[in-house]
């Protein structure tokens, strides 16, 4: 197959898009007349290019093109210094400690989904992903901004997000077939309006909570934590303008990718109802008739398996580029300077070499040796190394509890008309969004 024919049939699908083979190779390569492309499946590979040398390998700069318009010189699309800096100033406010801090704000998000659910829990079909979406978004704007979706600009970034998302190109395509740099790049004019009107809500965030921080008024969220924060080696803050980038990643990467997984993970239930009845009776049995603390979360161990399941099989972000800065040498292969670098964890995680019974979902799977020694070489659903998601832990806490709390509350069912097929938009979602049947427990 072609890559172009490959490409475009990922848009359109990407389970049934994929050639059988890429799920037992190591390595495939793709040429063009323009760049050549390998996808890499052998974990010792992708453990060179995440954890050992992750600076010969930086994200390329298309990635940055198709994001610009909205993240301009974000965490997410930096390298070198510029993104080592950024790291200082941002992996402190995701620290274990901050995250207890943060807690509160979660769950009020979560008791806000629970009751928004209850008008739509009357056995007709629900697609779950808008509601997901809503969830995802009111944990960011509470944790970071201590504001809910409900706020009005928070309410505005949330709609000109989604306008956005419906203005962009699916995968970013410019990332995975990169064209030449004389190509023009035609960027939608919408896709433009709608990047500006978001950085201009954020901006009013920002520069109304730079005045609460001169004021000693701020509140102690994510936000006030990130924007005081002085860079250990320099001692320099952010400028407004680069928050302005960093909120709007913080948004991007925080609300598309959680809200992706808790649709999947309510659906892998639905699907499994004998999981469904273990996480909501770990639920009854944790929460005991009251909300969760910070202390309970951790003893949602079944809730915390089927979510990391969930991330196996559905990863919200299915692939992840980088280009070699210098000439390589894989599996026998030469790989010049310039090839972009495919780490799928797509493929990876459904690896028929690696897994055993990669396509069954199988929350316990991590208790065997298959799935212990998987979990460390063939699972990267946060990626790896230096580079990993900065919310990882700050994920691994809102899922399993938004979880919890939902089924804790309802029951979720499929809907046989309507199994949804995963397509690559920003995150992997349904074509038609996830449908399912919901009733109170
Ligand atoms: C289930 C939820 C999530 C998943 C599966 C996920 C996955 C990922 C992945 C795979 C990357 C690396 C992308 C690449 O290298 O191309 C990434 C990066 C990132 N994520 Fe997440 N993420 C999640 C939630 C979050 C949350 C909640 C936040 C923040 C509140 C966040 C913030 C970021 C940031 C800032 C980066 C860029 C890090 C860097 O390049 O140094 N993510 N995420």
């Amino acid at each position: 197959m072609s890559l172009w024919r490959y490409l475009r049939l990922f848009r359109k699908d990407v389970l049934s898009a994929q050639p059988a083979r890429l799920y037992r190779a190591w390595m495939a390569e793709f040429r063009t007349p323009f760049f050549r492309s390998y996808l890499c499946n052998q974990p010792a590979l992708v453990d060179l290019v995440l954890r050992q040398r992750p600076d010969d390998f930086p994200k390329s700069d298309r990635v940055r093109e198709g994001l610009k318009p909205l993240l301009g010189n974000s965490v997410f699309v930096t390298n070198g210094e510029t993104w080592k800096r950024q790291r200082r100033i941002i992996d402190p406010a995701f620290e274990g400690g901050r995250l207890r801090d943060v807690f509160p704000a979660m769950l009020e998000a979560g008791q806000g989904t629970v009751s928004r659910l209850a008008t739509l829990a009357d056995g007709q079909p629900r697609e779950i992903e808008a509601h997901t979406s809503h969830a995802a978004a009111d944990v960011i704007f509470r944790t970071l901004f201590s504001i809910p979706i409900e706020h009005s600009v928070a309410a505005q970034v949330f709609d000109a997000f989604r306008e956005h998302q419906r203005t962009q190109p699916v995968v970013n395509l410019g990332a995975l077939l990169p064209l030449p740099r004389w190509f023009p790049r035609l960027r939608r004019r919408r896709t433009l309006r709608t990047a500006a009107v978001i950085r201009r809500l954020i901006a009013e965030l920002t520069t109304a909570r730079m005045a609460e921080i001169e004021a000693g008024t701020a509140p102690d969220d994510l936000a006030t934590k990130i924007m005081t924060t002085p860079d250990p080696v320099s001692g320099a803050c952010f400028e407004p303008d680069e928050m302005v980038d960093q909120v709007a990643i913080f948004f991007l990467a925080g609300h598309e990718t959680s809200a992706s997984a808790l649709a999947w993970a309510l659906y892998m239930l639905a699907l499994y109802p004998e999981w469904q009845d273990k996480v909501a009776h770990e639920a009854s049995e944790i929460f005991n008739g009251a909300w969760p603390d910070f202390a309970d979360v951790g003893r949602l161990r079944v809730s915390r398996d089927c979510f990391r399941e969930t991330l196996r099989l559905y990863p919200p972000v299915p692939m992840m580029v980088r280009e070699a800065a210098c000439p390589e040498h894989f599996r026998d292969r030469d790989v010049p300077r310039g090839s972009q670098i495919v780490l799928s964890s797509w493929h990876l995680h459904r690896h028929e070499r690696l897994w055993t019974r990669p396509d069954e979902f199988d929350p316990d799977r991590f208790e065997t040796g298959n799935g212990r020694s998987c979990l460390r070489e063939a699972y990267i659903p946060f990626s790896a190394g230096q580079r990993v998601c900065t919310g990882a832990g700050f994920a691994m806490i809102e899922g399993p509890l938004l979880l919890s709390m939902l089924v804790r509350s309802y029951r979720f069912e499929t809907v046989a008309t309507r199994p949804p097929m995963p397509v690559a938009h920003l995150t992997v979602r349904g074509q038609d969004g996830i449908w399912l049947r919901i009733s109170p427990r």
